[in-house]
């Protein structure tokens, strides 16, 4: 079902010293800065040949990756991002496996204007898995 590895998403506490990071020490293109205030969140992208890194500071007071950073105040990895062929088919056999639960079953608008869907952490190793409309 799941095809190429689209992002990994980390949350930082310090989103300038971390692009900082990625850029010179690293030696990785890095995105401007992008406010995405539906999101509550601001981004920068770290280019790769085969994927992308995305680092999202929280946005705004109702920012989706605030607890997260409250939890883990020096960052972490938020999420991880596959793409799937077909988002409603992905949804409907995982809701007929009932073995990982669907966050958002009715899939939204991601970050990049795709229809995205969340899976529960907890029924994948911890770690937050997003699915994305290839
Ligand atoms: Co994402």
């Amino acid at each position: 079902m799941i095809g190429r590895l689209n992002h990994v998403a980390i949350a930082v506490p310090d989103l300038a010293k971390a692009t900082e990071r990625y850029r010179d020490m690293l030696g990785a293109t890095v995105t401007q800065p992008e406010d995405l205030p539906e999101h509550g969140v601001t981004v920068v992208f770290i280019r790769l040949p085969n994927t992308n890194v995305e680092l999202l500071h929280p946005l705004g007071d109702k920012s989706p990756i605030a607890p997260f950073l409250a939890k883990n105040p020096s960052g972490g990895l938020h999420h991880v991002c596959y793409e799937v062929e077909d988002i409603n088919t992905a949804v409907e056999f995982l809701l007929a496996t009932d073995t990982m639960r669907v966050l958002n079953p009715k899939p939204k608008i991601g970050a990049h204007g795709k229809p995205v869907v969340f899976l529960h952490p907890k029924d994948n190793d911890g770690v937050l898995t997003e699915l994305e409309q290839a």
